[in-house]
């Protein structure tokens, strides 16, 4: 299915990256893998850098080759470190990537965001998403936050709203749409990685297990590297500005509560 694919992949140090990096190479896919800290195995080709700042986008930009076929944005961070650096790796430093590698990837290629359903209130806030988003570049987050009075908040939530409400205009935007250059989204529910113990520390374990007592059983990260890596084939060709759960069902469940039925 990925048979001599080239596909970047960032977060490969841990988790969901560090699977979808495997798998991939399994398939056959040629890994470029990008994390801020080494791995133990590296998988394929591995370049360390930083997504959340400009000049670390630049840097991992300009390390790419041309040709690449799939960009799949994993990196992330549990908005423990607070709002700045969350909004700043999760959202505008994962964008800024995208339109950096944009030229890099060949027509016909593939963006996939890994957000969550952490997301799931974008529409809720859909004011205040729009507004985020139309920020361009990758700005001074600090002041943006300040100006908007967010510097407070915990980030993690409203980090994947920009993502889930960006994902579907990039699908759009003639630096993606011109080329075929399709963008997609997966959105994972609680899934055991480093990440979640981070979530337990700041939202409490009531509130996790709430969640993981809706589906039977917490995500792996093996249940998630497959759609991601669907998402970056030739199989999903048609599929564009897509968000595809993956959560045992829990985004079902929850609209099932929210919109009563
Ligand atoms: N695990 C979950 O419960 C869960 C649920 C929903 C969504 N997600 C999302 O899945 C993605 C992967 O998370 P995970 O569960 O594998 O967590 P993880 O902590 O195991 O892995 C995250 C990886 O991202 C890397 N990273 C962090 N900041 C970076 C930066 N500035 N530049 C480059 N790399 C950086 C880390 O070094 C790490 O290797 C994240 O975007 C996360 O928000 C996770």
């Amino acid at each position: 299915m990925l048979f001599g694919k080239k596909i970047v992949i960032t977060g490969v140090a841990s988790g969901i990256g560090k699977r979808t990096a495997q798998l991939a190479a399994q398939l056959g896919a040629d890994v470029i893998g990008i994390d801020v800290r080494k791995p133990d195995v590296t998988v394929g080709h591995f370049i360390e850098g930083d997504i959340g700042s400009a000049a670390g986008v630049e840097a991992i930009a300009a390390a790419l080759p041309r040709g690449v076929d799939a960009l799949c944005n994993v990196a992330g961070i549990s908005g423990k470190a607070g709002i700045v650096p969350t909004l700043a790796i999760n959202f505008y430093g994962l964008r800024e990537l995208s339109y950096a590698v944009a030229g890099k990837i060949r027509e016909g290629g593939s963006i996939v965001n890994v957000a969550s359903i952490a997301g799931y209130g974008w529409r809720a806030n859909l004011d205040r998403a729009k507004k985020l988003v139309a920020v361009k570049g990758f700005p001074d987050v600090d002041a943006v936050l300040r100006a908007e009075g967010l510097h407070n908040e915990f980030g993690y939530p409203l980090s994947k709203e920009l993502l889930l409400l960006w994902n579907m205009q990039a699908a759009h935007e003639p630096v993606f749409k011109d080329r075929g250059i399709r963008v997609n989204a997966v959105s994972p529910g609680p899934v055991e990685t480093p990440i979640l113990t981070q979530f337990r520390e700041v939202l409490g374990n009531p509130r996790v297990d709430s969640d993981i007592d809706r589906v039977g059983r917490a995500g792996t990260a093996e249940d998630i590297a497959p759609p991601v890596l669907f998402l970056c084939s030739d199989a999903a060709r048609w599929i564009n500005g897509a968000n595809i759960p993956c959560d045992g069902g829990l985004e079902a469940s929850i609209n099932a509560e929210v919109l009563g039925f």
